[in-house]
């Protein structure tokens, strides 16, 4: 396996997935300091300035069946929350289903893309951006999106949130692959913000508000409506509400 390097590339998404299709082993990595067509979650812009972040993506090949994959992405939020943690004191969480915030403005994301046949997973990409050392935001994200540095004060060693990430990983996606996704979950709800509380959840063709009960094996969000409903959600967008 190898790392791929980037001064500069479109989406490190994009050039994950055809380096994947040509065959990459598990566990390559693509990294740039600058992407210029950065995307983000459900057809967004993912804002990758030269030298700030950590714009990167993960070509695995897993051994779990394709509606498994939303593991991978929550097994990848774990392991981004507890870098963050670890090697900058910075108190992040989880929103669901795979943002990091720090005081409710977002400091990192995750992107994952499947090809997956009849015979199952071809492979995943797992693409994670990191605001480590952006001193600001465009437009509409001002109110939005923060950096480490700006939630610390100081600038945050780029290399030092890279490595730490990496071995986290690499330890979680090990009990991913074990069988031992219940021991991620956990972690997960632990450092969760969203659990127990008031959200609105707004999907494609719907919108719901109740209390967030918990994450099931699938990593859909369970909530219950005002009715005592419980919804079980597959993707959305989530809000927290006072
Ligand atoms: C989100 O929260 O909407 C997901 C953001 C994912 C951004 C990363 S940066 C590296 C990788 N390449 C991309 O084009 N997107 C992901």
């Amino acid at each position: 396996r190898r790392i791929y390097y980037y001064p500069t590339t479109g989406s490190t998404n994009e050039e994950a997935k055809k380096i994947a299709g040509e065959g990459a082993l598990h566990g390559s990595l693509v990294i740039a300091e600058e992407q210029t067509g950065g995307k983000g979650r459900m057809g967004r812009v993912w804002i990758s300035p030269p030298r700030v972040g950590i714009w990167m993506s993960i070509i695995l090949r897993p051994g779990i069946q394709p509606y498994e994959a939303p593991r991978i992405t929550m097994t990848g939020a774990v392991a981004a929350a507890k870098a963050i943690r670890e090697r900058t004191g910075v108190t992040c969480h989880i929103k669901w289903p795979n943002d990091i915030l720090v005081e409710g403005r977002k400091v990192a994301g995750i992107l994952t893309e499947m090809s997956a046949d009849m015979d199952g997973i071809n492979y995943v990409v797992m693409g994670i951006g990191i605001n480590v050392n952006n001193e600001d935001f465009p437009g509409e994200l001002k109110e939005i999106a923060t950096s480490l540095k700006l939630a610390r004060g100081e600038a945050v060693d780029r290399l030092d949130i890279l490595t730490g990430f990496l071995s986290r990983f690499e330890d979680c996606y090990n009990y991913l692959e074990a069988g031992e996704f219940k021991k991620i979950l956990e972690e997960w709800r632990l450092l969760s913000c969203n659990l127990g509380r008031r959200v609105r959840v707004v999907g494609k063709n719907f919108a719901v508000e109740g209390i967030a009960l918990d994450v099931d094996d699938d990593g859909a969000l369970l909530v219950k409506s005002e009715s005592g409903q419980v919804e079980r959600i597959l993707s959305g967008d989530v809000s927290l509400k006072a």
